[in-house]
């Protein structure tokens, strides 16, 4: 018998689970991705591509083609997919398990201003003008448009679409992991007066936060959503946790579709 696993992506965490899963003939995964990434890195698994309709959706999905176990490894910021998953897997009645990469702490030397939102990030730039590194993702710049006086730039993994009244910018593709050096001399040529970013935590996209520390640079930090319930029934840190956790209730996981 295998595990059938619903694997909801678009994370690193997820595309390295779903390798270390194709490799073991117990499990037969399916990954999900929302879609907006325009050439996602190839999968070792099979991949559906696009929303299921809200959670009502996704417990139609999960009824009409029953899984063991739905995994939500996606971002510390996709909270609507993470609250679709809770609703779902609680209707149909499947286990969740939920991968959620530890938050990055401020250290000595890191001069940040934390805040909840993008709109407050935008709110703690300063009104005169500055060079603002946008480390955000491409689908979060619309409420810096409130501040057009800056000179913003952006890195994205895509191009993005800039509203209109972020005059003022420059567009940086590239998909992480960055190497500390390298987002030093970026923020150098670039003539960076202050970082902002979202609190993603995790190895990828952290230089930046390093670089920040080694050139004195404010960072303004987003912190993540609130989760949608107050404690997953499991939640892991990192995929090692997810393996080992799957490893542990393989046999029950297997028993439920017996
Ligand atoms: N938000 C970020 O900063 C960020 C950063 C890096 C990567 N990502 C990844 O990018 C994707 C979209 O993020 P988001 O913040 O736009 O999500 P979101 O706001 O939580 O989700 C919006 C809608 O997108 C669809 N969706 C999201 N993730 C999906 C998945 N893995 N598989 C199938 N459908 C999915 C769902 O549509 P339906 O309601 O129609 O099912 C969901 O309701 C996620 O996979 C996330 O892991 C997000």
């Amino acid at each position: 018998m295998t595990t059938r696993i619903l694997l909801l992506g678009g994370t690193t965490e997820a595309r390295k689970l779903a390798e270390r899963l194709s490799c073991d003939a117990r499990f037969d995964v399916l990954m999900t991705l929302a879609g907006r990434t325009q050439s996602p890195k190839p999968s070792a698994v099979a991949v559906r591509v696009g929303g299921f309709g809200g959670a009502e959706g996704l417990a139609a999905f999960l009824r009409i083609d029953p899984f063991d176990v739905v995994i939500d490894a996606t971002h510390p910021f996709a909270a609507q997919m993470s609250s679709n998953a809770v609703q779902a897997t609680d209707n149909v009645g499947v286990p969740l398990v939920r991968i959620e990469r530890a938050a990055w702490s401020a250290v000595s030397g890191d001069n940040w201003t934390c805040v909840a939102s993008l709109e407050a990030a935008v709110k703690a730039l300063a009104n005169t003008k500055q060079c603002v590194f946008l480390g955000v993702g491409r689908q979060s710049l619309d409420p810096f448009a409130a501040k057009p006086q800056h000179h913003y730039v952006i890195r994205v993994i895509d191009p993005p679409n800039v509203p209109a009244a972020m005059t003022h910018h420059e567009i940086i593709t590239g998909l992480g992991p960055f190497r500390i050096d390298d987002e030093i001399a970026l923020f150098r040529a670039k003539k960076i007066d202050v970082v902002v970013t979202k609190n993603s935590g995790g190895k990828a996209t952290a230089s930046k936060i390093g670089a920040a520390r080694e050139l004195g640079l404010p960072v303004i930090v987003v912190e993540r959503p609130k989760p949608p319930i107050a404690n997953y029934a499991v939640k892991v840190p990192s995929v090692d946790k997810a393996m080992a956790w799957l490893e542990a209730h393989y046999v029950s996981l297997t028993n439920r579709s017996v």
